[in-house]
């Protein structure tokens, strides 16, 4: 019989340093698209998939995402006070999700942070949704990435992971899938996972896009998993060895990817957002046609 997925997974505990210095004194998970941190579209998507219990991974320096999910009560008192509903339902929504924390002692890899999730994961599928991807963003009516692996989950009881093709010199930025064929409706069988391959050796351009479904056979292997790509334990890794021992498929996403792991990324995430954004979307249009009859005239 096939288990519900109900748990989810999110890796918060990576250092940020490319954010530096904003991310000194906060979690670059807690960066604004706009109005709404990053880590909360990530709730969003969990939720909207029928997602019930959420762990984060999270480290000493993570304090601002716990306080950010906790109630406010002064925060709330004012607004109340002052009648703002519209503005206590934004906030009251950051609450309205049931979440859980760990905390990794030591920066020593992705798969080392999901082992973390062992004992609240216990023996059952669960989902890990990483942090710098934002999917679908600007398009409320799409079926959630984290959703698609869950429906696949029903019909092969197998781990899936999403995918998506790159930029073929981008590949040494990701984990690469070496397919078996074409691919079902966008579902493939797989021969290998390879964690940051340089470009002339990725076995394809289609890129690990930071959505797991996961069977809970994977801690035993991440228990014993050696470290690899960049000295780091690394998921990849570990998925590469469970696929040889029960299937493990990749789902191909067709939806819109927003990388807010780096900072051209999440200009381009901002500039997106905001232009379906009620209150600045008007603005901004106005603003960007502007912009760029400058930019022509100074070409
Ligand atoms: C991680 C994973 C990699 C995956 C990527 C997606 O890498 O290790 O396999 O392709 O996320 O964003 P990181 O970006 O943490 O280096």
């Amino acid at each position: 019989m096939t288990q519900k997925v109900r748990k989810a997974v999110i890796p918060a505990a990576g250092l940020g340093t490319r954010f530096l210095p904003a991310t000194k004194a906060l979690a670059k998970e807690m960066l604004p698209i706009v109005d709404k941190p990053t880590l909360q579209f990530i709730l969003e998507e969990a939720l909207k998939s029928g997602i019930e219990d959420i762990l984060v991974v999270t480290n000493k320096a993570k304090r601002s995402i716990e306080d950010h999910f906790d109630s406010n009560f002064e925060l709330e008192y004012n607004l109340k006070e002052k009648e703002k509903n519209d503005l206590l339902k934004l906030v009251d929504e950051a609450t309205a999700i049931r979440l859980h924390f760990i905390r990794q002692s030591y920066p020593r890899g992705l798969g080392d942070a999901v082992l973390q999730a062992k004992a609240f994961v216990g023996n059952e599928p669960f989902v890990v949704m990483l942090g710098d991807d934002l999917m679908d963003i600007t398009n409320p009516n799409a079926v959630p990435l984290t959703k698609q692996l869950m429906d696949d989950y029903e019909k092969t009881h197998a781990s899936t992971i999403a995918v998506m093709p790159v930029p073929h010199e981008e590949v040494s930025a990701y984990g690469v899938i070496a397919p078996q064929g074409e691919g079902i409706n966008g579902l493939y069988s797989v021969d290998t996972f390879v964690e940051k391959p340089a470009p002339d050796e990725a076995p394809s351009d289609l890129a690990i896009i930071g959505r797991y479904l996961l069977t809970p056979e994977i801690f035993a292997i991440l228990e014993n998993q050696a470290p690899g790509a960049g000295n780091e334990i690394q998921l990849t890794d570990a998925i590469d060895t469970l696929n040889k021992t029960q299937r493990v498929f990749a789902r191909e996403f067709k939806g819109d990817r927003y990388d807010v792991g780096d900072k051209f990324g999440f200009m381009k995430t901002s500039i997106d957002y905001a232009l379906q954004h009620p209150q600045v979307k008007d603005d901004l249009k106005q603003y960007l046609i502007e912009l760029g009859k400058k930019l022509d005239d100074t070409k």
